[in-house]
């Protein structure tokens, strides 16, 4: 497995394997890689012949008082990781080398953004949408895997990928969970044992919710209600929303007609944990 720092060798290999015809997949991360990483680059294995995971801890997209200095880094762990999965190449540059001095060019997605996480996270996804759109012009990738778990981010990437003519196949992989239910995040970390434990109350309402569905019922309300319900028996568990979208648009909407993203985020501890599924009327 390469290293590589600098976008202009990043470029120069993406460049040589494109004209040798070959097919280019990236799995863009922040490291601190756990199995649901891992089973996006498996994934990217076969999509491909040659296959790029980067590793960026990006800045842009943290708010001043989140935790970009505390988010979990371990290169050497990562490295390990991703050489027995066989990635072609780490992508790992600096924050200087994507952000050099003088920097001031950034991507709005104007009613995706402020949606959902958006309303509580303030320019999140303008770093998000900005960042991989720079990783797409530095790596040229063919195809790009993102996880349903953040499923806003999926959507808003496609989005951008649509709106600025990206020649990129944007692939979406299913959330990973631990057996408990608990979806795989690297914030995980920051749980105490109690508060692992606490955390499954958000995978439970979902539960809940696909139930409360596949028995009939249709307003959102009564399933908002139900879940908060479900998460507020969890006295470590405190509750940023819930809600039920429009799987495109991620509009709210009154019932659930058809296909509806029901999506939540959940502070506990210092974590703040989100997760979703589609519910099917
Ligand atoms: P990060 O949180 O490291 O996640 C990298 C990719 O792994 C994302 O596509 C995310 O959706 C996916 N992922 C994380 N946990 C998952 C799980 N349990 N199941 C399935 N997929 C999972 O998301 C980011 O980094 C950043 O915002 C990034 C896209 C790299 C831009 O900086």
């Amino acid at each position: 497995m390469r290293i590589i720092e600098s976008i202009q060798e990043m470029r120069f290999w993406s460049d040589a394997e494109r004209r040798e015809g070959r097919r280019i997949v990236l799995v863009p991360t922040m490291g601190a890689l756990h199995e649901g990483h891992l089973s996006l680059v498996r994934d990217g294995r076969k999509r491909g012949e040659r296959l790029v995971v980067s590793l960026f801890v990006n800045p842009a997209q943290f708010a001043p008082q989140e935790d970009f200095a505390a988010y979990p880094r371990d290169f050497e762990r990562d490295q390990v990781l991703l050489e027995k999965e066989k990635v072609d190449v780490l992508f790992h540059p600096s924050v200087s080398e994507i952000y050099p001095e003088g920097y001031q060019s950034y991507v709005e997605v104007e009613k995706l953004s402020p949606l959902l996480c958006g309303e509580f996270r303030p320019g999140h996804f303008r770093g998000v949408a900005t960042v991989v759109a720079k990783l797409f012009n530095i790596v040229r990738p063919h195809a790009a895997i993102f996880g349903a778990k953040d499923y806003q981010q999926l959507q808003l990437i496609r989005r951008t990928v649509r709106d600025l003519n990206f020649d990129v196949e944007v692939v979406g992989h299913p959330t990973v969970r631990d057996q408990d239910g608990l979806a795989l995040s690297s914030r995980n970390v920051y749980l105490s044992r109690e508060e692992r434990a606490a955390a499954l109350a958000l995978h439970r309402s979902l539960k809940r919710a696909e139930s409360l569905v596949l028995r009939g019922e249709r307003e959102s309300k009564r399933i908002i209600d139900a879940m908060r319900a479900e998460i507020e028996k969890e006295p470590l568990a405190r509750i940023e929303y819930v809600k039920v979208c429009h799987p495109e648009t991620l509009e709210q909407v009154a019932r659930v007609e058809g296909e509806a993203l029901l999506a939540l985020a959940v502070w506990v501890g210092k974590a703040r944990l989100i997760d979703n599924t589609i519910l099917k009327a």
